[in-house]
């Protein structure tokens, strides 16, 4: 995770540099920092902690500096200390550099350094870097570098060296006219000015200065200079590269009067689901115009609209899904939704589990990587290795990759054949909101698309789902307005409680999961989820009148189930909050306390039923006074194993 950013140009470096870092504070904030080239020195500040503090710091410090880099830091090698923060140094103070990432191999590399009289001043990996840059500098002889500077060879060798995952930016005293950066399996995007050019992980720190960007890819490196960008490769072959241009809404990156980005983004849910089910189902669909051919057999118009390629269901034997953290939970769901709706049977996996722990390559499977962000770490690998292990195989599976995610930009759309974007528009809160429900709309398109193409299904049924899936928007807008204040209230009980059990059941499950693990996220209470029918397998012990337990108990296969798991809990003295549908007697009387959603089938409750569970989750962390957006120990982008 982490954010790195840099800067070169003609405005005053540590203004942007900072500004950025501001931008990109949810990939980490343990500690931040900026190197800038002044008066023919590298300076550089740093501080413990959140970028307030390094604000603080730079106060009493001014330069005019035109050069610079940043970074905002999630720990991995050392603590969270000021020594450990970036940007680091070379023993002589010349070069300075920020990464994201990891360099697996940087103990073996320090030692040797170190025998060469190299000084180290932290425990971080990427202190190796400015060691190994200064050290190539020194021993190249210019006219012999293979590349026109020799900053850049200098950076391309020691990037030789590297093993692992990384972003780098570098910047060298000696050389002020110059900013490198190089990648490997994380990300790095280029801004284009008029004069001035720009280096970040991510679109939101470059968007308020150039919408013309360029994403490095891996194994790249560029130089940027006030007078332009030359791109190569590891080996030093230039390489023919040309920006894009980005569609942004610069709206998305401000919280317009919301209290916390989580808040907003809450609700921005319905908005977005409306988008998303616009993209992908047929304005125009209509059961008639696809034609039945003969009993169940049908031709003609597909009501939905994904563009996956025939090749990816010929056959199809399995599905295989491969996610982490809430894009986990949302694939639970995508799991009930193919196998329920497609009958094709289906698997979900950790991607962090998946790669040390692969289950046996069935042909005619279809892998699906969900990441939101679609740069996290073990996701990428994960679905790198299962293309490899295809190909080694050589098996029919190779282009049977598919991606869900909400950046069309990022890695992942360099690794899969087809992405389905989910159209959430950036989200800054740590904590997935509007991204999770709409993964899950996703997921009902897939399924449906499926179900549609496979005939699993009878047309009148697709239509049923379309027409519950197009109200949804607007009930999740009554779930917000009739519940907020509510929930709100009620948080107010709930500051001190040290566990909290969710319950669910069926396709509700992955909700309990979801309702959990938002309310540790940023409230830090302990809370889990758990099956209704598995309570009294263990998690029951838990309870007295001290633990909360919330069941999603919506009508359907399992309501009943539910209820009396729920009322099991209440026999243990534990008080109940029950989201249920608005008006249902039979939850009044179970319930202490109700957080009603609109009726609709229980196959599409959990785009509602999860809206309660985030205001919860929210509204307890806000009364506790905690950092909602940005909690604890996490990162938006886990770009590290
Ligand atoms: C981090 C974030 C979570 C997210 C998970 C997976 O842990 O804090 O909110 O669910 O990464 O991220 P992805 O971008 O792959 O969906």
């Amino acid at each position: 995770m982490c954010g790195i950013v840099g800067y070169i140009g003609t405005q005053a470096a540590t203004d942007i540099l900072m500004a950025g870092l501001e931008k990109l504070e949810y990939r980490g904030y343990d500690s931040a920092g900026i190197a800038t080239i002044w008066e023919g020195d590298i300076h550089s500040v740093r501080a413990k902690g959140k970028l307030y503090n390094l604000r603080e710091k730079l106060e009493q410090i001014a330069n005019a500096a035109q050069i610079g880099i940043g970074h905002t830091r999630w720990a991995t090698h050392g603590k969270p200390e000021e020594y450990n923060a970036h940007p680091h140094t070379d023993t002589r103070g010349r070069v300075a550099v920020v990464q994201n990432g990891i360099i697996e191999n940087y103990r073996e590399l320090r030692e040797q350094l170190q025998k060469r009289g190299h000084e180290f001043s932290s425990d971080t990996d990427t202190e190796v870097i400015p060691h190994l840059v200064a050290e190539f500098l020194q021993n190249l002889s210019t006219p012999h570098t293979s590349l026109p500077t020799p900053l850049l060879e200098a950076v391309r060798q020691a990037v030789n060296q590297l093993k692992g995952a990384f972003a780098i930016a570098v910047i060298c005293a000696d050389y002020p006219d110059e900013l490198i950066v190089a990648r490997q399996q994380a990300p790095l995007i280029i801004g284009f000015g008029q004069g001035e050019f720009f280096c970040a992980s991510d679109t939101p720190a470059i968007v308020p200065y150039t919408r013309a960007v360029l994403n490095l890819e891996n194994g790249e490196l560029a130089k940027l200079t006030p007078l332009g960008v030359e791109v190569y490769n590891f080996g030093g072959d230039r390489l023919k590269k040309f920006p894009r241009t980005l569609n942004w809404n610069p709206m998305q990156v401000e919280k317009q009067g919301f209290r916390h980005f989580m808040l907003k983004e809450i609700y921005e849910q319905p908005g977005v689901v409306r988008t998303c089910l616009e993209t992908y189902i047929n304005s125009d669909w209509h059961p008639d115009s696809s034609q039945v051919v003969e009993d169940g057999v049908r031709d003609g118009a597909n009501p939905i609209k994904l563009g996956i390629p025939d090749a990816f269901y010929d056959s199809l034997a399995q599905i295989q899904i491969l996610a982490c953290g809430t894009s986990w939970h949302a694939s639970l769901v995508g799991k009930y939704l193919l196998e329920q709706l497609a009958g094709i049977p289906t698997i979900v996996q950790y991607a962090s589990e998946f790669r040390y722990a692969p289950s046996p390559l069935i042909p005619n499977t279809l892998t699906i990587g969900v990441t939101q962000s679609g740069e996290t770490a073990d996701t990428l690998a994960a679905l790198d290795m299962e293309q490899q292990r295809r190909m080694d195989l050589g098996t029919d599976n190779q282009a049977r990759l598919l991606g869900i995610t909400n950046r069309r930009e990022s890695s992942i759309a360099h690794l899969v054949p087809h992405i389905i974007e989910t159209h959430a528009g950036i989200e800054i809160g740590v904590a997935a909101t509007k991204t999770f429900v709409t993964q899950l709309v996703a997921f009902y398109c897939l399924a449906l698309d499926l179900a549609y193409r496979k005939k699993t299904l009878p047309l009148s049924q697709i239509t049923e789902i379309i027409t519950e899936l197009r109200q949804l928007p607007s009930q999740m807008e009554i779930v917000l307005e009739s519940q907020e204040r509510y929930i709100e209230e009620l948080a107010h009980d709930f500051t001190e409680t040290q566990d909290f059990i969710f319950i669910g059941r069926g396709i509700n499950f992955p909700i309990a999961l979801e309702g959990a693990l938002k309310l540790k996220e940023i409230s830090y209470i302990h809370a889990e989820g758990y099956p209704a029918g598995e309570m009294k397998h263990g998690p029951i012990a838990l309870l007295d009148a001290k633990v909360p337990v919330v069941a999603i108990a919506m009508p359907g296969m399992v309501y009943e189930k539910v209820l009396s798991n729920a009322q099991e809990a209440k026999a243990r003295d534990a008080r109940l909050i029950g989201v249920t549908p608005r008006n249902d007697r039979e939850a009044a009387h179970v319930f202490d306390h109700l957080l009603p959603v609109p009726v609709v089938d229980e196959l599409l409750s959990p785009i509602l039923t999860v809206i309660p569970l985030q205001l919860l989750a929210y509204h307890i962390a806000a009364r506790r006074g905690l950092d909602v957006d940005q909690p604890r120990n996490l990162a938006k982008s886990v770009t590290v194993e």
